[in-house]
Formats: structure tokens, sequence, C-alpha cells
């Protein structure tokens, strides 16, 4: 990155026209108290377009002043972003052009040799009239277009040496030529063409709703994922608990205190999205909602399940009791294998066996106390006993039943 210095030929002060004052006050009125300092940005972008697009010192340092800064501070932020033009630049366009290694292996060089021939040998300097000047930048963040170059607020992708010719003769003749790439693929997509989700269907509106069924399918019932599948107490803190449990704001994962897990907003939103289609379906009244209408709707959904799992978490907690362990296999005999649960992997049979469990009908035995139990001794294990059913697997096990697939697998049956 080149030095950026000021200039030094600059106007004696700079004062904003009555309605760039009255919209740089207005912005800086959306900050909170304190973070005044945030808006310097967008009022250095306005006083530079008000300088005709370049960002004089004393314009710098009006704008410090209006947000309580050290001038040094709004020096730093001009010197730093290559957005603010510390010299002035031609009237109709200032070039920058990327340098930086896609675009430079994409031909970045040669739209430099353009702008040199075309505008000024040097760089931060205009051509004769005045109209036109260029620079080198980096990285402006359209690599997947490269070669790319930054005019104003637009970029121009997929150049060519060619084509910025061309573009500078349509920025002297006062026609804004069309902005992004140049070659006319859409976004960044494969410039022989989207390569994927290329199904027109995905976009005539036909297939709304597929993924919906799809997903209630494969999980058994859309209103069971969420209860099944978040523990309660990953749902809500003690703190939010409370504060949910009044019903009096919706529930608010950055309000959650220390204790239990926080309430995670992806959480609630993989919850809304997901387990509570037809609680939207419903609470929608099944007519077209505007995005607004959704978001209320959703933002109601989060809230009344944060309150129920709250409610659940707040239920008395179930007992737990150790159930029978055994130091050996009764009798002397060989242990069951106990992998052939679906759920339990050889490392969990090994696990069973060292706490007492080497039987079939053992787990067939266990009351939901000793489920309790069993949970309690391992971390991150909560509801899987119940999910994967395996005390109706034990108790299929212990009666002579073996599944058809291998152990470790889904039961067919
Ligand atoms: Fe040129 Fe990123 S490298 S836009």
């Amino acid at each position: 990155m080149a030095v950026r210095r000021l200039n030094p030929e600059q106007p004696a002060q700079f004062a904003f026209t009555a309605e760039n004052l009255a919209w740089a006050r207005e912005t800086i009125a959306k900050y909170p108290e304190g973070k005044q300092a945030s808006a310097i940005i967008p009022l250095m972008w306005r006083a530079q377009e008000q300088a005709g697009g370049w960002l004089p010192e004393p314009a710098i340092r009006l704008v410090c002043d209006m947000l309580g800064m050290a001038h040094i501070r709004g020096m730093e932020v001009a010197t730093f972003y290559t957005m603010f033009q510390l010299s002035p630049v031609g009237s109709k366009a200032h070039i920058q052009v990327c340098g930086t290694t896609p675009c430079m292996l994409r031909g970045s060089g040669d739209l430099i040799s353009v702008c040199k021939k075309r505008i000024n040998e040097h760089a931060h300097e205009t051509n004769a009239d005045g109209t036109l000047s260029w620079e080198e930048v980096e990285c402006i963040g359209v690599c997947a277009n490269a070669p790319v170059v930054q005019v104003h607020k637009d970029t121009y992708e997929d150049l060519t040496a060619e084509q910025l010719d061309k573009l500078l003769d349509a920025f002297l003749a006062d026609s804004k030529p069309k902005p992004g790439s140049q070659t006319g693929r859409t976004a960044s997509c494969p410039s022989s063409g989207p390569t994927s989700l290329t199904d027109a269907t995905l976009y005539d509106g036909s297939t709304i709703g597929a993924w919906k069924k799809r997903f209630e399918e494969s999980s058994g019932g859309a209103e069971d994922q969420p209860k099944e599948s978040t523990p309660p107490s990953a749902l809500a803190s003690p703190a939010h608990k409370e504060q949910v449990a009044t019903g009096t704001s919706p529930a608010s994962p950055t309000n959650a205190q220390s204790g239990s897990a926080p309430l995670h907003p992806a959480a609630l939103t993989a919850m809304a999205n997901a387990g509570l289609v037809k609680e939207l379906e419903a609470r929608g009244g099944g007519k077209a909602l505007s995005a607004g209408e959704l978001d209320k709707i959703k933002s109601d959904m989060i809230r009344d399940r944060a309150i129920a799992a709250a409610a659940e978490q707040a239920a008395p907690a179930i007992a737990i009791v150790q159930p029978e362990l055994l130091k050996e296999p009764l009798g002397g005999s060989a242990p069951d294998d106990l992998s052939l649960i679906w759920g339990v992997a050889d490392k969990m049979a090994e696990k069973l066996n060292a706490m007492g469990i080497w039987h079939f009908d053992q787990i067939a035995k266990w009351t939901p106390e000793n489920v309790a139990w069993f949970e309690s001794q391992l971390d991150g294990f909560k509801g899987r006993v119940t999910r994967d059913k395996w005390i109706e697997q034990a108790q299929k096990l212990a009666s002579g039943w073996r599944p058809e697939s291998k152990a470790g697998e889904k039961p067919k049956g």
C-alpha cells in the first residue's frame, strides 16, 4: 500500500451545507450515548462527496470536532482507508484499480497500463483537463470477478484493457456505465454460467413447502423435534427463566446470565424455523404473510417456547436412583453384546460393562430414576437413553429377539 499523505494544498476551511449538516446530526443521533465516534466514516464520506470526491484536511478536523474526537483520530481513519481520497481526484471519475494477487493474476497490470496511458503516468494525478485520475488499491472484495476497478461506490468487474478503455470513454461522456460484471455473469457464479441451483422450479414457487415435508418426514414429525433434540437445560438459564416466566418480554439470549447453559439465539431460531413450522402456519391463520408479520410471529413463538422450556425446567427434578449393578456377568456367564442396542457403540458397551452393566435384562428393568442415575454419570448424554429407546430394545433383546441389521445400525424392525 502506498504511503497516504494529505495533499500539500488545502482549502482554508470546510463547512457542511445546511442539508448535509442536518443529515450529519441525524446520523450522529443514531449512535448510543458515548459511541458517537462510530459515525466518523459516514460523516467523512459525506464530506468527501460534498468536496468533489476528496477529503480536505479541514473537513477531517470538522468531523472530529463534531464527534468530540482528537484530530489525530480522524487522520488515522482517513489515511487508513483507501475509500478516502487525500488529494483532489478527477472530476468525472477516480479509478481505483485493485492490484492484489487475484486481480494481478487476472490482468490488473493491463488495467494499470490503460490508466497510465489514458489518465496520467502517475497515480493520484489527474489527466490534462482534470476529469480523470487513478490509483492502485488493495483488495476491494470482489476477487471472484477479478480483475476489478472501483469508481466511487461501484465496482466494474471481469475487466479487460479494452473494456476499461470503453469505461473511461463512458465516464468522459458523462454516461454512467452499468456496474458489476462486464461479461454479464450473475454475481460471482462461474464464468461459464451457474452449475448449481439450476433447477428452474426453485424459483417459480412450485416447490414451496417441499423442504418442510422432507424435514417432517425425516424428523418423524416436526412438532416433536425441538422437545427431543433440545434438552431444556440448554434453553434457558435461571435468570432467563425468571425473566420469561413473567411473560413480560421476549426471550432474549443477551439477557441470559451465568448458571445453566445460556439461551442461544441459534437454538431458538432453529426451533422457530424447524420445529414449529405448523405452529407458524397456524398462528398466521394460513394466509400469506409479509416478512414483518413472519418476524413478529417467530418472535412470539420463540418467547412462548422459552417460557414453556423454563416451566419444564422448573418442574420438580426426578430422583436419581442407582440401578442394579454387577461386579461381573451373572453366574460367570459371558456378558450380552450390549452393542446390539442401537445407540450403543462398542466404546459405550465397554463403559456400561465398567459400570457393572453386563446384561440386556439389567437395562430392561431400568426405571426413569435409574435412567436419571445413568445419565448423571456421563457428560452430554441427557436424553439419549429415552430417545434411542434403550429400555424397549433391551427388553426385546432379553427375550431373544435379535436385530436383522449389524450391531450399531438402526434396527429395521
Ligand atoms: Fe482484487 Fe480482491 S484481489 S478484488
